[in-house]
């Protein structure tokens, strides 16, 4: 079968509140790449209980992030929107690649170390295994281009190294070798309250992000309590080493208001935190508060968002089924009579 040249898959976990990084680093590139690709979007269920999350309705929050993608501008009819779990080809494609990947290769993933941390005898083999199967999310479609924010490269790197060993093991050129996106001034967003440390779900504190669904007042007031520094905001990008708040912020702004970095720097040179600090709320919330509004609606219909996400299914469905067809195949398994 001939690769396809330009198909997206891209996925998202259940796990909570979708963030600003969320939306920076990954879904705001997916909607601009709607239009010259074919597009799989998915919510990656299967993920979500590699770490079982506590406190969290996986089912409520796969709808919340199908809301929230559609909500930022992904068209379902064109895109492809489902949950992995109701394709099943994910986890069986993910079976064979448990069976290439070396556990060498996993035990060098950052994400599985700084996850486990000194508790590795009690992680699960799911979290160690979670690569694999997002390798075969994206390689059950062959999909061509995966745009994510930072922290997944080193995952996409592992995923062209299962496409090409799997490739050379059988002998047959069954996978492309996917191509990461990480683009723009948003692919790495940090915590409010610490410029060194990513903008994430799991953090405790709530002040160190700011989430989709906040309003006006809460993005306002995050921003207004963000941590910084004393100096006042230079003329050149150069001069911010070593002010990741700052940093941050400034990257923050130059994304939401799709300037370049440069651009941001200059406008508001010479300026301090009490000026910069209400412009970026301002451009945050007339960025993120239509979201909020347009998630509140399509989350006031959860009929019609289990409509879209079974239509989203059908079709990767058929997609998926194939490749894994042609995988077990590779792989020399007895066909189904
Ligand atoms: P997840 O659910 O942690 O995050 C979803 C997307 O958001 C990006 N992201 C960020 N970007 C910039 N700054 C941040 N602070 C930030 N936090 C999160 C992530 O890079 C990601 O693009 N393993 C993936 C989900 C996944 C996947 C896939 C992605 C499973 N299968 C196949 C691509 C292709 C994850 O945990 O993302």
């Amino acid at each position: 079968m001939a690769f396809p040249t330009n198909r997206i898959l891209s996925g998202i976990q259940p796990t909570g509140n979708l963030h600003l990084g969320n939306y920076l680093g990954a879904m705001k590139n997916w909607v601009a790449m709607q239009d010259g690709y074919e597009c799989m979007f998915c919510i990656v269920d299967l993920h979500a209980i590699t770490a079982w999350p506590d406190h969290v309705d996986v089912a409520q929050s796969s709808r919340e992030v199908a809301a929230g993608m559609i909500a930022s501008g992904i068209d379902p009819d064109s895109s492809a929107l489902f949950i992995q779990s109701h394709v099943p080809a994910h986890a069986q494609l993910a079976w064979l690649f448990n069976c290439v990947t070396r556990l060498g290769w996993l035990s060098r993933m950052t994400q599985f170390k700084d996850k486990v941390g000194k508790n590795r005898e009690k992680a699960s083999s799911g979290l160690m295994v979670y690569p694999n199967l997002m390798a075969a999310d994206i390689l059950v479609y062959k999909a061509t281009h995966v745009p994510v924010g930072e922290d997944q490269k080193q995952h996409l790197e592992l995923a062209r190294d299962i496409a090409q060993k799997f490739n050379v093991d059988t002998g047959k050129d069954v996978f492309p070798l996917p191509e990461p996106v990480i683009r723009g001034p948003g692919t790495r967003v940090m915590s409010l309250r610490d410029g060194l440390r990513k903008m994430s779900k799991s953090e405790t504190s709530d002040m160190t992000r700011i989430n989709l669904t906040d309003s006006a007042d809460a993005i306002a007031d995050k921003i207004k309590r963000a941590k910084t520094d004393p100096e006042i905001l230079p003329g050149h990008v150069e001069d911010l080493a070593g002010r990741p708040e700052a940093t941050n912020l400034i990257n923050i702004y130059a994304a939401l208001a799709d300037m370049r970095v440069e651009h941001v720097v200059s406008e508001f040179a010479g300026q301090g935190f009490g000026e910069f600090k209400p412009a970026l709320a301002e451009v945050a919330v007339s960025v993120l508060g239509p979201i909020a509004e347009r998630m509140a609606v399509l989350l006031d219909d959860p009929a019609e968002l289990d409509r879209v996400l079974a239509s989203g299914a059908e079709k990767a469905n058929g997609l998926a089924e194939s490749v894994l067809a042609e995988a077990y195949d590779a792989v020399g398994f007895l066909a189904r009579g």
